[in-house]
């Protein structure tokens, strides 16, 4: 046989979803599973927005759409922007629609990235950002993101892990899976180190709208951090809308024009009826209003956990609040445990769907991700039933 794609050699399959195939196997046995291991909300998509999906394909909307998205969603994506994190975006240059967020951060890398480029991702992050940079021939640098600074990297590890090779940083602003973001003071001396370095931002904003009490700012709500920023978005989290793929990628126009060409050459386009339910879920107030209920529903679980632990007193879990997204990061370094096992006993054991935090990284190792995308009677018995089994460890 012909050789393969080599750098297919340097990732693995991503471990989330493999966990979700082994816990939907148990499933299928007919064990009971308290799964908490997919980020996907519990929350339908609101009725409204498949109403209008249905309509544009009775209206015939069924064909190819344009590759760069309709202008109204484009438009639709704009006033989102600006009505939710204040930056002004053109529709007609600077938005492409995307095949939800993880294709719009493909097609963000894909446009910016040479073979041999540096690129710095904090760890902890979602394992993409770092598989996409490896399979586009990108060397990935890791700057850690340490728990004992709420997982946001000191600022002196960037200027550390910088080289002369280095083109891109990676951001995830509530992160995957820690659930923190930074302040805006950090975020700006981040945009003036790249600035400095002539560095790219690749942001991935899919929790952007999911945070708890303080609001974060965007990555590109800064002075002049439009230029070198990419904004990756879609409406999967915020709009309970994962099957339905859809998202966009907002940044500087020729960025753009390489992305389009990078969309036409895989996709085409984002089915056409799509792209109409997406444009009313991003502007109708009511939808709105249904997606603060959502955001409403994470926060209590989240004072949930929060309590179950201050009751439970585990010296064994140990929580870090998280201040958006829809994660816990469990601490449970003190078992001293690589967190693969850990996830695997606690599955056949107690029957709790989880993530090995090494799946993020190093520098996860230890941890546990613990989604509360799901009901509250779920998060509640698999928090208690992590305690007991770390307790008995
Ligand atoms: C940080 C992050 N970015 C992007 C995505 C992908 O989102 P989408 O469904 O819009 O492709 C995910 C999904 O889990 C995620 O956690």
């Amino acid at each position: 046989m012909q050789r393969l794609n080599l750098q297919f050699e340097l990732i693995r399959q991503s471990p989330t979803v493999s966990m979700g195939d082994r816990i939907m196997a148990l499933q299928a046995s007919g064990k009971n599973i308290v799964a908490l291991q997919m980020g996907d909300p519990d929350f339908g998509t609101p009725p409204a927005v498949l109403d209008v999906a249905f309509k544009a394909m009775q209206s015939g909307l069924t064909h190819y759409a344009p590759s760069r998205g309709f202008l109204e969603l484009r438009k639709a994506v704009a006033t989102k922007l600006l009505r939710d994190e204040g930056v002004e975006y053109n529709p007609e240059t600077e938005i492409l629609i995307t095949h939800g967020g993880i294709h719009a951060y493909y097609l963000a890398m894909q446009s910016i990235l040479n073979p041999d480029d540096d690129v710095l991702i904090p760890d902890p992050s979602w394992a993409t950002h770092a598989n996409m940079a490896t399979m586009l021939r990108g060397n990935v640098i890791r700057v850690p993101a340490p728990a004992e600074n709420n997982f946001i990297p000191y600022f002196e590890a960037w200027q550390k892990a910088l080289t002369a090779k280095t083109k891109i940083i990676v951001l995830n602003y509530p992160s995957n899976p820690t659930g923190m973001f930074p302040s805006k003071e950090y975020l700006q001396k981040l945009q003036d180190f790249a600035k400095e370095n002539n560095l790219w931002i690749v942001a991935d904003e899919v929790y952007g709208s999911l945070f708890f009490d303080e609001k974060p700012t965007s990555v590109a709500a800064f002075d002049g951090a439009k230029e070198r920023t990419l904004l990756v978005n879609s409406l999967s989290k915020s709009y309970a809308m994962t099957g339905w793929r859809v998202g966009y990628l907002a940044a500087p126009q020729a960025v753009i024009e390489n992305a389009i060409k990078a969309g036409q050459n895989s996709i085409t386009c984002v089915a056409p009826f799509i792209q109409k339910a997406a444009a009313f879920a991003l502007t109708d107030s009511a939808i709105q209003e249904e997606t603060a209920k959502m955001r409403a529903g994470y926060k209590r679980r989240r004072d949930l956990v929060i309590r179950l632990s201050h009751e439970l007193e585990s010296e064994k879990v140990k929580i870090i609040e998280p201040k958006g997204a829809f994660y816990f990061f469990l601490d449970l370094r003190s078992l001293n445990m690589p967190s693969v096992e850990m996830c695997e006993k606690i599955l056949e054991e107690y029957g709790v769907g989880l993530v090995p935090g090494s799946a993020f990284g190093k520098e996860g190792e230890g941890f546990i991700r613990l989604c509360i995308a799901a009901s509250d009677e779920d998060v509640e018995s698999g928090f208690r039933k992590i305690v007991a089994w770390a307790e008995k460890q």
